[in-house]
Order: C-alpha cells, then structure tokens, then sequence
C-alpha cells in the first residue's frame, strides 16, 4: 500500500476517560463528617440541643440514681436478713421460755425454791399462793439469794432486804422483785420467764393459787 492510501485510512476516535471524582480530604475509613476539623478548617458547628432537652435529661438522670440507691439499699437488706443470725426460739425449759417447775403439791407452804436455770424463785406463800421471783435485785441487778434463816431474801452488794412475797423489807432497793407469770395446768406449775411483771409491792391478785 502506498503512503497517500495509508494516511487516508480513518484512525478509532479517542475515547477521553473521565478522571474520578475527587475525594473529600480525610483519614482513610472515617466517614469525613465524623474526623475532626484539620488545621485550617472552619469546624463544623455542633447540632443544636433544644433547651427542654436539657431538664429532662436532668430529670430522668436523677430519677435513674434514685433507683438505683433504692435497688442497692433492697439488695443490702436481703444480704443483711439472709447473713444475720437468726434469733433461736425461746427454748421451754430454758431461761427466757417456759420452765415446767412441778406439781403443786410439791412446794409447801411457806417455803421458797430455787430455779437456778430458770433464774427465779418458785414462792409458795403462806395461805397457798404461787409466786415466780426474780432473783434480780431491783437496786442495781445483783443475784439476791434466799436466806431461809431469816426467811429473807439478802442482797449481797448493798443489803437490801425482801421478803417471801418480795416485798423490800430494807432499801436501798426501790421496789418490790419483779414476778414472772405463774400458770397451773392440770395441777403442774409453769412459769414463763419471757415476760417480767414490774410492781411496786406485793398484791394478793399477783398469787396463783391451786
Ligand atoms: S444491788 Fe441489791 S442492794 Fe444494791
């Protein structure tokens, strides 16, 4: 083929690439909006909070605090119930429970007999009566034995003087024994020491008889 024939021969058009489009500047694989401004750049103004935003969430701040020192305090509570040790039943037959001191018939007439355990006296008055009295001194607490010479309780720290019924015969002693409740069941004499009776002196309603 000649030189003319070559130059007449129609090259392809060019196809023009269109460059891709530029990318915003920023760290790779952070979104733009998320990076902080770099040096030179205006920094984005923040979102507007819109001001009844602001006490509710103070609100609801709150309110989530207050429930949570309520569910802690419960929680503690429970621990505290399930840890302490539990308080054991008054035991009968101990201080504190029922003591069985015996049949009636046992405690004569006048005479006093001695519930070490129990930490009271089983008084058996005169004319038949029941009395269950504290050996607790009612000046200071001292343990007041049963003198039975003298038929009278002596207290050894500052001789305070009772009598059968425990009545104070010499102070310093303010107040008659306390009593603790007598009752008979089928003739066998009970005394609860759970319960104290206060008195000043001794009452004729204060004996159980059989
Ligand atoms: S404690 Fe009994 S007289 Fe003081």
């Amino acid at each position: 083929m000649s030189a003319k024939k070559r130059k007449k021969t129609k090259e392809p058009p060019r196809v023009e690439k269109t460059p891709p489009p530029a990318q915003a500047p920023g760290v790779e694989g952070i979104p733009p909006a998320v990076q902080a401004p770099r040096a030179g750049e205006t920094p984005r103004p923040m979102e507007p909070v819109h001001p009844a935003e602001t006490p509710r969430r103070d609100f609801l701040g709150r309110l989530w605090k207050i429930l949570g020192i309520v569910a802690l305090l419960e929680f503690l509570g429970v621990g505290l119930a399930f840890l302490a040790p539990k308080r054991e039943a008054k035991k009968e037959g101990a201080f504190g429970g029922v003591i069985t001191a015996g049949p009636a018939e046992r405690f004569a007439p006048d005479t006093v007999t001695a519930f070490r355990q129990g930490h009271f006296y089983l008084a058996r008055l005169p004319d038949g009566g029941l009395l269950a009295l504290s050996r607790k001194c009612t000046h200071l607490g001292c343990s007041v034995p049963w003198v039975a010479e003298e038929k009278r309780f002596i207290c050894p720290c500052h001789a305070s003087v009772f009598d059968i019924q425990g009545n104070v015969a010499n102070p310093p002693a303010p107040r008659a024994l306390d009593l603790f409740p007598v009752s008979l069941v089928n003739g066998i004499v009970k005394v609860d020491t759970g319960k104290t009776i206060r008195r000043q002196r001794f009452e004729k309603s204060q004996a159980v008889y059989p």
